[in-house]
């Protein structure tokens, strides 16, 4: 583990990820005093600006620093964090930027020199940069190791050639692949719900569950990135990565241990059971103009007849014996009515003859906001009648673990990188796999073999495409009874 002596590089230190992500979950980590003694923080990036300019930078990307005790650390923290100016692709900017880390090094009294470099980047300069890194940065005297993030290619066989560029200058075990979603707490909860828990393990299967839904909802479209977005698309921003990660982790076999490779081969097993989605089960959407908000179509940096999806539902098949038959459908959208994750989970039907037309028990795992997990379940009416009453256990952690500070999922993913767990990164086979199930699907959306499929529209600031309710009853999902709603808690 890198506990000492280590320099952290951030590259692309100007950019979006850095700025929203990195930098402040580098601070969040320093603040609670989780970083390596005498960490050092190098910015690397195009924009030429001095120190004093890139502290102001840092500042503004900071949150909440209210409290005396916050300034004081935001004080410390700029004081360890310097900036480089450079290129991407040249030998001599990579080497301007080692003489800064070596003068840095040069102050420990360990004689170590740990560095760990954090690719904030475009994915056009990804592969120069990993290249120049190990020519010109790479430590002889400690350990090194690499932070990527994606994209990772567009489809299999990109992903394959990236992969296979980086791999020609870091190992597998110095690299560290990043998808957040698996920091999240209530993803990485579902490893402990599941095996932990008697009672939810038997009923984790094709006997008792009917359908499951893994949903993603942002309440914003993709204002400003519209033309980094447009080359990708809803399913591989968020489908193909976070909601199969989440997919995975929900449906595979126990691990024998919780060591990495085991918990990434058993995800390995169940993607490779799988078959490649299919365009008869899969709602396109693209959000237009509602409410004063503007259409996908309106932002400059998107091409006028972009046929892009900002919204997709699909349909995934387990082919093995837990899971034969049970749809698991993944829906994502942006420009939505709310912001939520949550992978709700519909059981099937009660035998009926005592009961008729009751509601089904549904379990709900909230990602964000509010992490909770609740159990819908049928409950006897209070009172002189017997009559079933749909209602819930509700685990809504700010009420239960009032006093629990939830880590943000840069915070837990950088933590694991320098103590080299990669249980929570995703290793080259996962990415393979994942490619495999969706490559055919977005080639039919590209139009690589036929005309492209055209994007049904929905309004700006709605549940999403019309279609979508017929599309998941389709594959046996039971709206509840009209009267129920779980009571979100707004605890905040
Ligand atoms: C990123 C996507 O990976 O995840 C973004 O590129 C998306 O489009 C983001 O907004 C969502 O992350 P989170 O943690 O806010 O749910």
């Amino acid at each position: 583990a890198l506990t000492e002596d280590t320099i952290i590089i951030v590259l692309g230190a100007s950019g979006d990820l850095a700025k929203k992500k990195t930098y402040p979950a580098l601070f969040g980590l320093y603040r609670q005093g989780l970083l390596p003694k005498g960490v050092k923080i190098v910015g690397y990036a195009r924009t030429k600006m001095d120190d004093a300019e890139y502290h102001k930078r840092i500042t503004s990307y900071l949150k909440n620093i209210d409290s005396d005790e916050d300034k004081a650390a935001l004080e410390e923290f700029k004081k360890l964090s310097s900036y480089v100016a450079g290129g991407y692709e040249d030998d001599a900017s990579f080497q301007n930027l080692n003489k800064s880390l070596e003068a840095i090094e040069s102050t420990y009294e360990s004689g170590v020199a740990h560095r760990l470099f954090y690719l904030a980047l475009p994915p056009s300069v990804f592969i120069p940069v990993a290249h120049h890194l190990k020519v010109n940065n790479y430590s002889r005297r400690g350990i090194n190791r690499i932070i990527v993030e994606k994209p990772f290619g567009k489809d299999l066989q990109s992903c394959r050639e990236l992969l296979g560029a980086l791999k020609e200058n870091w190992t597998e075990d110095e690299t560290f692949r990043i998808d957040h979603y698996l920091g999240k707490e209530m993803v990485k909860n579902i490893l402990v719900l599941r095996f932990a828990n008697v009672a939810m393990g038997a009923a984790w299967d094709k006997n008792s569950i009917s359908n499951v839904q893994i949903t993603f909802k942002e309440p914003f479209g993709t204002e400003g990135r519209g033309g980094y977005f447009d080359e990708f698309g809803i399913i591989r921003d968020i489908l193909q990565n976070h909601l199969l990660q989440v997919l995975s982790v929900l449906t595979m076999e126990r691990p024998v241990s919780f060591s990495a490779e085991d918990i990434r081969d058993e995800k390995v097993k169940v993607l490779r059971a799988i078959p490649p989605i299919e365009a008869s089960e899969t709602l396109l959407g693209q959000y237009v103009a509602a409410n004063g908000k503007p259409g996908y179509l309106d932002d400059d940096t998107v091409p006028h007849n972009s046929v892009c999806p900002t919204f997709a539902a699909t349909t995934l098949w387990i082919h093995n014996p837990r899971w034969e038959g049970v749809p698991f459908i993944l829906k994502a959208g942006k420009a939505l009515n709310e912001a939520k994750v949550e992978v709700r989970i519909q059981f099937k039907d009660v035998t009926q003859g005592i009961f008729k037309d009751i509601s089904r028990n549904e379990l709900v795992l909230r990602i964000q906001p509010s992490e909770a997990v609740y159990l819908k379940l049928n409950a006897k009416t209070p009172g002189l009648k017997t009559r079933a009453l749909p209602t819930e256990m509700d685990l809504t952690y700010k009420r239960r673990f009032a006093d629990s500070k939830i880590p943000e999922a840069y915070e837990a993913l950088i933590l694991d990188a320098l103590k080299g767990d990669h249980s929570n990164f995703v290793r080259d086979d996962e990415l393979d796999v994942a490619w495999k199930i969706f490559t055919p699907i977005l080639h039919w959306i590209e139009g690589k073999n036929g005309p492209a499929p055209k994007p049904v529209g929905y309004p700006y600031g709605s549940r999403g495409p019309k279609e979508l309710d017929a599309f998941v009853e389709k594959y046996g999902y039971k709206r509840s009874d009209a009267a129920y709603a779980w009571p979100v808690t707004s605890l905040s």
